[in-house]
C-alpha cells in the first residue's frame, strides 16, 4: 500500500520570516497527517529549509534541486553534501521551470537522482509535456523519454526510493488543471512503463500530479488508482489553503 503524499513547491516565494510563520502554523495539521496516514511537506527556497526544520520538525522538506557533482566550480549551484549538513534528504528533480529556463534535461536529471540515491536520498522527478506536445497528441512519446532517461541505470531497489511527479506543463499554474482522467491516465502509463522495466517494485513507486491543483479538485486525483498524491505549487502557499488539501485528502 503506497503511501499518499502532498508536497508544496513554493518555487520562488516566502522569505525566511514568513517561512517561520508558516511551519509553526503547520505544527497541527502534521499531527492531523500523521494520525490518518498521509506524509505532508514543503519545498522552500535555499535559505528557508533549516527554517522549517526547526520550527517544524515533522514537516517532510525538500530542496528544489541540487547539482549531482559533490563539489567544485558551479556558481549558483547547491550540492548534496550540504543539503544532508542540515539534514534534508528530500530533493525535487527536473520541475518543468527548470527544465524551460535553465535547460534541465532528462540525462542530467539522471545524473542528478543517481547522484542522490547514492546518498540514501528521496528524488521526486517531474515529468511532463508542452502545450504544443499535448495538442499534437505526444503527451506519452514525451513522458516515455522522460522516464526511460531520468531512470536509466537505476536498479530496482533505488527505483522502489523515487517519487514520480507527473506534472504537464500547460497545467501549471494557469488554473487549467488536467481532469482526474488525463492525469490518471498519464500516471498508469508511467506506472506500465516502470513495471515494465522494474516489475513488481512499481507497485511500490508513488506517483504524484501537479499543476492546478486546489483543495476543490485535489480529491479527484485522489481517488485515481495510480495517483498517489499531489505537488503544489500556488495553493500551498498559505496554511489556510495547505490545510484544504489535507482534509480534502482524508
Ligand atoms: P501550481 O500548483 O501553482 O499550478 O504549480 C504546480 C507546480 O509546478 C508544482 O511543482
Amino acid at each position: 500500500m503506497r503511501k499518499k503524499l502532498l508536497l508544496g513547491n513554493w518555487k520562488m516565494n516566502k522569505t525566511r520570516e514568513e517561512t517561520k510563520v508558516f511551519a509553526l502554523g503547520s505544527l497541527a495539521l502534521s499531527a492531523l497527517a500523521e494520525l490518518h496516514g498521509i506524509d505532508i511537506g514543503v519545498a522552500p527556497a535555499y535559505l528557508s529549509l533549516p527554517v522549517v526544520k526547526k520550527y517544524n520538525p515533522n514537516l517532510l522538506v525538500a530542496s528544489q534541486n541540487v547539482h549531482y557533482q559533490p563539489s567544485g566550480a558551479y556558481t549558483g549551484e547547491i550540492s548534496i553534501a550540504m543539503l544532508k549538513e542540515i539534514n534534508i534528504t528530500w530533493a525535487i528533480i527536473g520541475h518543468s521551470e527548470r527544465r524551460t529556463y535553465d535547460n534541465e534535461t532528462s540525462e542530467r536529471c539522471n545524473l542528478k537522482i543517481k547522484a542522490l540515491l547514492a546518498n540514501e536520498m528521496t528524488p521526486v522527478y517531474c515529468v511532463g509535456e508542452t502545450l504544443a506536445q499535448f495538442e499534437k497528441n505526444e503527451t506519452k512519446k514525451v513522458i516515455k523519454e522522460q522516464i526511460s532517461a531520468g531512470f536509466s541505470e537505476i536498479s530496482s531497489e533505488n527505483a522502489a526510493k523515487v517519487v514520480v511527479a507527473y506534472e504537464p506543463v500547460w497545467s501549471i499554474g494557469t488554473g487549467r488543471n488536467a481532469s482526474s482522467e488525463i492525469a490518471q491516465d498519464v500516471c498508469s502509463y508511467i506506472r506500465g512503463l516502470l513495471r515494465e522495466k522494474y516489475g513488481e517494485v512499481a507497485e511500490q513507486i508513488r506517483i504524484l500530479y501537479g499543476g492546478s491543483v486546489k483543495p476543490e479538485n485535489i480529491k479527484t486525483y485522489l481517488s485515481t488508482a495510480d495517483i498517489d498524491g499531489a505537488l503544489v505549487g500556488g495553493a500551498s502557499l498559505s496554511i489556510e489553503s495547505f490545510k484544504e488539501l489535507i482534509n480534502n485528502m482524508i
